[in-house]
């Protein structure tokens, strides 16, 4: 019999070329958890639920993506854990529904694998924002890069694009936009010079307005200066924030008592709802005054295995570059009566 890895390694990347972000981390904080459910939310080309499968035999895979070309990779690269990897093509806000579903299931296939101690999910991974494919890829449209129509769906059965934000927006709301998804100071002007340009066919050009709007003393620092434009059509396009609001909200409540959750976010936006969910869940939502006792009657859902985030180091940096503005926060569920 072969290496049960060759396909993996005769077509490693071919056509997803998405380095995982700290693996070796995020197997760490998961290798513990009890036999059950791992629920992978960003499932991308499948790179840490391949890790993390082999890393723990006890754990079943049920990995959402809302992303056709992504479930496509991740199905080839996941072949060879057979019935131990499911895959839905599904968004955050369906992923309790996705759960339930493949929890009834399984209690019928019984011929699988024995699922009776195997239903709780005892590991959530949120691995967040956009994959190395669907950036590079210029069909795709999310890139400043590259020339192509402005589109940037992760899920290319809905109908709103990136070019109905360009050109179809108010201008109110093209600046509410990049003001607020892209924490851009120059908001009101690049959306100005946006409605201005109009028609805008395709990203570079879409790049360049933005530049040129910009104040040229400002686009020396801080990388391209449409960067932060392109973060927020994206966010807006995908309306990745309450997504991740509500997808978090999902994944604590199916949960089990012990088992972890990791989510990893690239920019502050997404840690900061991240950071208040979790501080909610620790804390129970207690409202008493803080360093007083607690009188309120809130109850802790989970505990978090770190205070703050884990960052990456100057060799995990070198090694992928898109480890450079990861953050790591990661909660553990604890009974009901702790
Ligand atoms: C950074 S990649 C994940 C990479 C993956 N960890 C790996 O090892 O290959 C993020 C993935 O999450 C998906 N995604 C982002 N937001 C989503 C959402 N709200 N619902 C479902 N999938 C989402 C994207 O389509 C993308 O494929």
């Amino acid at each position: 019999m072969g290496d049960p890895r060759s396909d993996e390694a005769a077509r490693p990347h071919d056509r997803f070329a998405h380095a995982p972000v700290m693996v070796d981390l995020v197997v760490d904080l998961l290798r513990e958890v009890p036999d059950g459910i791992y629920l992978d939310a960003t499932l991308g080309g499948g790179g840490h639920a391949a890790a993390l499968l082999d890393a723990h035999p006890g754990l079943r895979l049920v990995g959402l993506d809302r992303d056709d070309v992504a479930i496509a990779a991740a199905a080839r690269r996941l072949r060879r854990f057979g019935a131990r990897a499911q895959i839905v093509r599904a968004a955050f806000a369906d992923l309790e529904q996705a759960v339930n579903t493949h929890r009834r299931t399984t209690a019928i296939d019984t011929t699988a694998i024995d699922t009776t101690a195997t239903q709780g999910v005892t590991a959530v991974l949120f691995d967040l924002g956009v994959s190395s494919p669907q950036l590079d890829d210029p069909d795709r449209g999310f890139s400043y890069r590259s020339a192509s129509v402005p589109d940037m769906r992760m899920d290319r059965s809905q109908p709103l694009t990136a070019s109905e934000v360009v050109n179809g927006y108010s201008y109110a709301q093209l600046a509410r936009v990049i003001g607020t998804f892209g924490e851009e100071r120059f908001a009101s002007r690049i959306a100005r010079a946006i409605i201005e340009a109009r028609p805008i066919h395709d990203t570079e050009q879409l790049a360049d307005v933005v530049r040129t709007a910009v104040p040229a003393a400002t686009r020396r620092h801080g990388g391209h200066p449409a960067k932060r434009t392109f973060q927020a059509i994206r966010i807006e396009v995908n309306r990745e924030l309450e997504q991740l609001a509500e997808g978090l909200d999902a994944a604590m409540a199916v949960l089990a008592p012990g088992g972890r959750m990791v989510v990893m976010s690239y920019h502050s936006l997404e840690d900061r709802i991240v950071k208040r969910a979790f501080h909610d869940a620790a804390t129970g939502g207690c409202t008493c005054p803080p360093g007083l006792p607690c009188v309120c009657g809130a109850a802790p859902t989970v505990r978090l295995l770190k205070r703050g985030a884990w960052k990456a180091s100057e060799d995990e940096v070198d090694a992928n570059r898109r480890a450079e503005s990861v953050r790591i926060r990661a909660i553990e569920a604890v009974p009901e009566s702790a």
